[in-house]
């Protein structure tokens, strides 16, 4: 256990995988990071849900939705009211790490709507999606949140490939796309969402020490962490750090002690950002193509629909 916490901390740029964040506190501390006001991606993708992606859904009529890293599902309750315009019988089918979080959410939805098929499935996203093939047909993936942007390059495509082999010919497949700054898009807008001055953001990057520490017997130093999130323009990416202000060593489970420099900086998540002819390029590599494509009008964030080649 914990091979990549010491694959990751052995690396020139230490850094943790991002897996890290989704205990039950991190889980929680995620979702008031959707509520923030400088967090636009969360509010203007369940704005374009509502219109036109609805209408999108709607005309498509599948009977499940098949949601790819579900967390708390706000934003699924729009997709299954657009899909009850179509069906009558529908099935959801939350995909997540986050086992308990998960759990609680089924069991919402199965409270709120009876005749919903709950079909939770507690697992990585980038492994076979198996299960996929016994769900009722056409299915309707969805990909929201700007989750693909936590992928970088290969492992974008890969998730992305992998999402395309447990669909069939009349599937569909919804992304939410945060997009590079641009005409009505500042970086200062962009760096905003992931300093926010509440500072819940770096709560959340510091959960994740907090995590490793009790689950994985490390001792970080809590307190001489700090949050440092910035847009690195070339590689079209935010990029999440904690930096250490001290120098400490810290117990590596399954390996020695690994030492942290006073200034050194370990790096626990990625952020892509993405313009639609790159978005175009990566779904093709994945034999997927867009048939429908949304922004708003700051340009802000993207959907885009696509459907096997
Ligand atoms: N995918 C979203 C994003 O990159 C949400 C997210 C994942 C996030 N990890 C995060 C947001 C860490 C803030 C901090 O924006």
């Amino acid at each position: 256990m914990f091979e990549d916490v010491r694959w990751g901390l052995s690396q020139p740029q230490k850094q943790l995988p991002s897996k890290y964040f989704y205990d039950t506190r991190g889980s929680e501390l995620f979702e008031a990071i959707t509520e923030l006001p400088e967090y636009y991606l969360t509010r203007t993708e369940t704005a374009l849900l509502k219109t036109p992606v609805s209408g999108w859904v709607t005309e498509m009529a599948p009977a499940s939705l098949v949601e790819l890293g579900a967390g708390s599902a706000r934003k699924t309750r729009i997709l299954l009211a657009a899909m009850a315009h179509g069906t009558a019988e529908r099935t959801y089918a939350p995909v997540d790490v986050a086992g308990d979080f998960l759990l609680a959410t089924a069991e919402a939805l199965r409270l709120e709507d009876p005749s919903l098929d709950v079909r939770p499935q507690v697992m990585d996203i980038t492994r076979n999606l198996k299960f996929v093939g016994e769900l009722p047909g056409p299915v309707l993936f969805a990909l929201l949140g700007s989750t693909i942007g936590n992928f970088v390059g290969e492992s974008a495509q890969g998730l992305l490939s992998n999402v395309r082999s447990a669909m069939g010919e009349s599937d569909l497949f919804l992304l939410g796309a945060d997009l590079r700054p641009g005409a009505g898009k500042s970086i200062e807008r962009l760096e905003a969402a992931y300093n926010d001055t509440q500072g819940v953001t770096a709560e959340f990057n510091l959960n994740m020490l907090r995590a490793l520490n009790r689950d994985a017997g490390m001792n970080f130093d809590l307190a001489a962490f700090r949050h440092r999130a910035f847009y690195d323009e070339e590689e079209g990416r935010i990029e999440m750090h904690l930096v250490a202000e001290n120098a400490q060593d810290v117990h590596v489970p399954g390996a020695d002690v690994v030492h942290i420099g006073a200034g050194e900086s370990i790096r626990t998540e990625l952020s892509c950002k993405y313009e639609r002819p790159l978005l175009t390029r990566i779904l093709e590599s994945a034999c997927l193509e867009i048939v429908r494509w949304c922004t708003d009008e700051e340009g802000l964030y993207a959907m885009a629909l696509a459907s096997p080649v």
